[in-house]
C-alpha cells in the first residue's frame, strides 16, 4: 500500500517536538499524499504555520476562525475531508482532552468530528509519559480504536533520558504506509463501478446520449480504492481530463454504447463483493445503425429504438448471496417510491437516491445530495457536499449494511 492519493490531515500541538511536523509534512508529501495541518493555539509558540503552510502547500488553521474576516474553519470539512487523521506531536494536553470529551481549540473539534482512522504520535517528558493517568488515557484510546505510535527511547529536550520523544517521522510515515493496508476498512474487497453515460450510434457522427458527467461513480471508486477496495471501474464517455485524475490502481474499462458497458459489466461481475451501478445507461438504443452519415431531406424525421438491456436488472438476476448490489436513481417525482420500487426489482440491497428537485444534486456539476435507502437499514440523507464526501458517506453507510 502507498500513501499515494490520500488526503492525510496532520495536526500538530504544543511541545517542542513541533519543530518535527515539518519533516512529517515533507516525508508524506514525497509519498504523494494530499497534507493539510491544523494546529493548536499552543503548538504555535514553536514552528510557524508559515514553515507548515509552504510545506504543505494548504493554509494552515488553527483557530475557529479567521481572524481578518470572522469566516468560520470548517472543522466538520476538515475532519470529513481526510482519509487520515494524525497528531503530531500529541501532547498530554491533547490526548487528557480527547479522552475527556474536552472541546476547546480546532485540533480537537476535528477529532470529535472524524470518521477516518486516527493516528495519535505522544511526545512528551519522560516522567510524564509514564504518569498513570497519561498511561491509563493512552489505553482509553487504544480501547476506542485510536492507533498510537508509540513514544520512542532516547535524549529528551529536558536532558534526561528515557521514552517519551516524538517518533522519528520516518517511523512515523513508515508505520502509515504499513498500517493503511490492514486497516483499510475495504481491504480485500473486490469492487465495481459503472459510471458516466452510454452514447448509443445513429449514424458515425451522431449518438443519443444523456448529461451525465461520470464525476459521482469516479468519486465513488477513487474513494472506494483510497479505502483499500480492488476496483474496476467500467465508464461510458466521459471527459479525458477527469480520467486522467484516477489513480492508477484502478482498473478502467472505457466502453460507448450499453450493449458494450453489459460486456464489460458481465465478463467481471462474478467474483466481485460489491458492484455500485451509478451509470447513466441509455435506456433505448437505435435499431438499425447507419453505417454513412445520415443526410437532412424530409420536414420529420422518425428512429425506431429498441430497449437497451438492462445491466444492473440482469446483474441482480444472477446475484449470489455473499455480494452487495447497489443501483442510483435519479427522480423528478414520486422519488422514494419510484427509488424503493427499483431497488426491489432490480435485487439491488441498497439504492442511492437523487432528487432533481433538490438544489445542488444530479449528473453535471460538482456537488450531490443523495438519500441512501437500503432493504435492512434506515436511510440517511446527506447534505449537499462535493462529490467526493458524498462518495464517502455513501461507502461508510454500505460497510454498516
Ligand atoms: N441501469 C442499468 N442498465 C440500464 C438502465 C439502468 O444498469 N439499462 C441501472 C442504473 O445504473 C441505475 C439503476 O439501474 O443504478 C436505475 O436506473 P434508471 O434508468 O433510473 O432505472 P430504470 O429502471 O431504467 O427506470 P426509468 O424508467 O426511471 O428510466
Amino acid at each position: 500500500m502507498t500513501l499515494r492519493g490520500r488526503n492525510i490531515l496532520l495536526a500538530v500541538c504544543g511541545s517542542i517536538a513541533a519543530y518535527k511536523a515539518a519533516f512529517i509534512v515533507r516525508l508524506l508529501k514525497k509519498q504523494g499524499a494530499e497534507v493539510r495541518v491544523i494546529m493548536t493555539p499552543s503548538a504555535l509558540g514553536f514552528i510557524t504555520p508559515l514553515t507548515l503552510s509552504v510545506l504543505s502547500e494548504y493554509p494552515v488553521y488553527h483557530s475557529f476562525t479567521e481572524d481578518e474576516n470572522g469566516s468560520w474553519n470548517n472543522h466538520v470539512d476538515m475532519a470529513l475531508w481526510a482519509d487520515l487523521l494524525l497528531i503530531a506531536p500529541a501532547s498530554e494536553n491533547t490526548i487528557g482532552k480527547m479522552v475527556n470529551g474536552i472541546c476547546d481549540n480546532l485540533v480537537l473539534s476535528v477529532y470529535f468530528s472524524a470518521k477516518c482512522p486516527v493516528y495519535v504520535c505522544p511526545a512528551m517528558d519522560l516522567d510524564m509519559y509514564k504518569h498513570f493517568s497519561t498511561q491509563e488515557n493512552i489505553l482509553k484510546l487504544k480501547e476506542h480504536g485510536v492507533k498510537i505510535i508509540d513514544a520512542e527511547f532516547g535524549e529528551l529536550a529536558s536532558g534526561l533520558v528515557g521514552q517519551g520523544r516524538l517518533a522519528e517521522p520516518e517511523h512515523i510515515v513508515e508505520f502509515l504506509t504499513q498500517q493503511i493496508g490492514s486497516d483499510a476498512p475495504l481491504a480485500s474487497r473486490k469492487m465495481l463501478i459503472t459510471a458516466g453515460p452510454t452514447y448509443e450510434a445513429i449514424d458515425p457522427v451522431r449518438f443519443i446520449g444523456n448529461h451525465s458527467s461520470g464525476k459521482m461513480g469516479i468519486a465513488l471508486a477513487i474513494q472506494a480504492w483510497k479505502m483499500g477496495a480492488d476496483v474496476t471501474l467500467v465508464c461510458g464517455p466521459i471527459q479525458e481530463q477527469l480520467l486522467k485524475n484516477i489513480p492508477a490502481g484502478i482498473q478502467i474499462h472505457k466502453v460507448v454504447s450499453a450493449e458494450q458497458m453489459l460486456e464489460a459489466v458481465t465478463a467481471g461481475i462474478t467474483n466481485q463483493h460489491i458492484a455500485i451501478f451509478a451509470a447513466a445507461v441509455a435506456d433505448y438504443t437505435p435499431e438499425e445503425v447507419s453505417p454513412i452519415k445520415l443526410k437532412k431531406a424530409e420536414d420529420s424525421f422518425t428512429i425506431r429504438l429498441k430497449k437497451n438491456p438492462d445491466i444492473a436488472l440482469i446483474c441482480g438476476q444472477n446475484k449470489k448471496a455473499d455480494q452487495l448490489f447497489v443501483g442510483f436513481a435519479l427522480e423528478t417525482n414520486d422519488e422514494e417510491i419510484n427509488a424503493l420500487k427499483k431497488m426491489n426489482a432490480k435485487n439491488f440491497d441498497a439504492i442511492v437516491l437523487n432528487s432533481l428537485n433538490d438544489a445542488g444534486a444530479g449528473f453535471a456539476g460538482d456537488t450531490n445530495k443523495v438519500t441512501i435507502y437500503s432493504k435492512n437499514k434506515d436511510a440517511v440523507v446527506t447534505a449537499v457536499q462535493s462529490k467526493d464526501i458524498v462518495a464517502k458517506e455513501i461507502l461508510t453507510y454500505l460497510l454498516s449494511l
